[in-house]
């Protein structure tokens, strides 16, 4: 299992982002948040950008953002493996897709807990990955919903019916009890189990 890390819940990021690049674990989870398609809203990118100083792993970049064109051509400019929007935030779902690839960044589509797997046919054949969330988008330290786990099985299905090759990411309440509601997946995000520990590693290792 892929771990990538979201440091949202971080009192203080450059010194957590410090402690997880001396992990193995594979990403950064960075969380955007506008203030409009979610409630919160996160530091501009020019306080973002600043990750680079206190980690080389590579960013696993989640936009909970009404207007994802705005936000793709500066997260291009990390060290990004990938950048995903919501399925839910914008008409235009084509265009930012081959937007973010454009960059040769690899591109995703977020569902929110109540958005159906289906939804997603038809950019099925675009997507290199697709992050279903397990909680609210929003915040941090929620509880993770118990019905993700039917909902990866259907997008497993899907996914084979289709015949795409789409990594499966799952963000919101992962952790070692939670983790087991996963094992479909190919990656998990995890924010608070990590974050708020002592043992960055031993957390990391437990969700492997
Ligand atoms: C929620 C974010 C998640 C969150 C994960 O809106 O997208 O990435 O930070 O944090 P935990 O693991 O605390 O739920
Ligand atoms: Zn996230």
């Amino acid at each position: 299992m892929l771990v990538s890390a979201s440091f949202l819940s971080s009192k203080y990021p450059p010194d957590d982002l410090k402690k997880l690049n001396e992990t193995d674990v594979d990403y950064i989870h960075v969380d955007i948040m506008d203030g409009k398609f979610v409630k919160n809203k996160t530091m501009p990118f020019r306080e973002m950008k600043n990750i680079y100083k206190f980690t080389d792993k590579r960013l696993d970049v989640h936009l909970m953002v009404n207007k994802p064109e705005k936000y793709i051509p500066l997260y291009a400019e990390l060290n990004t493996e990938f950048i995903t929007f919501h399925l839910e935030s914008c008409d235009d779902i084509i265009e930012n897709l081959e937007l973010i690839k454009s960059y040769g960044i690899k591109c995703g589509l977020a569902i929110k807990p109540n958005t159906e797997v289906k939804e997603l046919v038809p950019y099925l054949s675009l997507l290199d990955i697709i992050l279903v969330m397990s909680v609210e988008p929003g915040m941090g330290g929620q509880k993770f919903i118990k019905e993700t786990e039917k909902k990866i099985e259907e997008l497993r299905i899907l996914l084979k019916e289709y015949k795409s090759e789409a990594l499966i990411n799952i963000d919101g309440g992962i952790n070692n009890r939670t983790k087991k509601e996963t094992k479909l997946s190919d990656i998990v995000t995890a924010g608070s189990y990590i974050i708020k520990s002592n043992n960055f590693q031993e957390k990391i290792d437990s969700l492997r």
